[in-house]
């Protein structure tokens, strides 16, 4: 794109700001700014009058639920089919890791935090532990994708290809870098991340299996056959990944979406639940879930009490189904550097929006999906925050009582 075409088409966005700097820049800045351009999405700015349009539809429980208890009883029977399929080599792994991890506070990848005390024990050290634990019940790997985002990308590789990729199968661990959405301010214009670049960040871990497809990995799902898909986030490291039982259940339900889900410790617990909406599965924020049924119970027990726990199991085939652009956008309020009057701010408020999909919004196209209830104490330490609820020390101490060396 010349710089003629690309001032019609920003005019065309009303984007036209995105120029100011032009005239400082050399040739390649030059160059580079107008393949951003190029290549940026501005029509997902529209979404920006679309913010909490989003009505809630008729809510009722999830239809394919599995209990702890339930899972407990049909144990023998779910792993042999999940490790069935994970002997034959139909399932993969996803690791989203394209986050920025902002409330930790630390400087660099997530997975690169040192959960260890007395050892170094990085979070993606522990999460490939959780790995082996399945890889030396089935004696083979299965293919391990991680997505990872502009920003984080190559330290990720590096501190991968500096532990020897935690003993697997090198081959079997495939990077891609997330796709982009350009941030704007309240007002809908792009803001400018430097002179010669426009500001764009991650869209958020909706955009796992587009940016997998874009980056040519739907070929590996292809040769090797990969059925199901297990995604998971980078912050939980109790979970279990490619749980055989949890395959099993999902597949023997029938369903063609299956997510981990933890009871509740109280209705007002800020995590989604998984519910049914208008018939759809579906996954209702903890703040968009009226007041009459967050408090809601039947026999002493809260009747929306599935918390999802970022842990799915996804039929690649039906996963297609979101690839046709149906994903919504959601707008996420945040502190984004970006130019203002020549000069490089970065707000320590937020100023603007990101554009995110949501893999719970993928959960709804897939049209079935089973709440597959675990136990939170033994399967959820999420590391999200500093200190306080769903820390580095609430996680290690989950570590520890399941038995974790740290
Ligand atoms: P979070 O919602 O916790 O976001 O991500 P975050 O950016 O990592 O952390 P904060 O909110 O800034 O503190 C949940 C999971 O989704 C991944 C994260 O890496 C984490 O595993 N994620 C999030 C992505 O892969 N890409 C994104 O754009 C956002």
């Amino acid at each position: 794109m010349n710089y003629e075409r690309a001032q019609a088409y920003l005019k065309e966005h009303g984007q036209s700001q995105l120029l100011d700097y032009y005239g400082e820049l050399s040739e390649s800045e030059r160059s580079r700014l107008l393949t951003q351009i190029e290549y940026t999405n501005f029509n997902i700015i529209k979404n920006i009058s679309a913010k909490s349009a989003e009505k809630l539809g008729k809510i009722s429980p999830p239809a394919n639920t599995v209990s702890v208890q339930e899972a407990a009883r049909r144990r023998i029977q779910f792993e042999a089919v999940g490790l069935n399929m994970l002997s034959e080599g139909k399932v993969g792994a996803v690791l989203l890791a394209g986050g920025q991890g902002s409330r930790l506070g630390y400087d660099g990848p997530k997975g690169t935090f040192n959960i260890g005390v007395t050892r170094e024990l990085s979070i993606f050290e522990q999460l490939m532990n959780n790995i082996s634990a399945v890889t030396n019940i089935t004696g083979r790997t299965f293919p391990l994708f991680i997505m990872t985002s502009t920003v984080n990308d190559k330290t990720t590789r590096d501190f991968f290809e500096a532990h020897n990729y935690f003993g697997y199968l090198r081959d079997e661990i495939h990077f891609f870098i997330q796709d982009v959405a350009p941030a704007c301010d309240y007002n809908g214009k792009v803001f400018l991340d430097g002179k010669g670049s426009v500001s764009l960040m991650p869209n958020g871990n909706g955009g796992w299996y587009s940016s997998l497809v874009n980056n040519g990995l739907g070929r590996i799902l292809e040769r090797d056959n990969v059925e199901w898909l297990n995604v998971f986030g980078v912050d939980n490291v109790l979970q279990k990944i490619c749980d055989p039982a949890f395959i099993g259940a999902t597949i023997l339900k029938r369903c063609r979406c299956g997510a981990k889900v933890v009871k509740k410790t109280s209705p007002d617990e800020r995590v989604g639940v998984l519910c049914n909406q208008d018939g759809k599965p579906s996954i209702v924020e903890y703040f968009e879930m009226p007041e009459n049924l967050k408090n809601k119970t039947k026999k002493g027990e809260l009747v929306y009490r599935y918390g999802v726990i970022l842990n799915y199991l996804f039929n690649v085939h039906d996963l297609n189904l979101t690839l046709s652009g149906k994903l919504p956008y959601h707008l996420a309020d945040k502190a984004i550097a970006h130019m203002e009057n020549g000069v490089r701010v970065t707000p320590s408020k937020p100023c603007g929006y990101k554009f995110e999909t949501l893999v719970v919004d993928m959960v709804k196209l897939m049209g079935s999906c089973l709440a597959y209830e675990v136990e939170r104490e033994r399967e959820f330490a999420p590391v999200k925050n500093a200190s306080g609820v769903d820390s580095v020390d609430t996680a290690r101490e989950l570590l520890r009582k399941n038995g974790v060396t740290l």
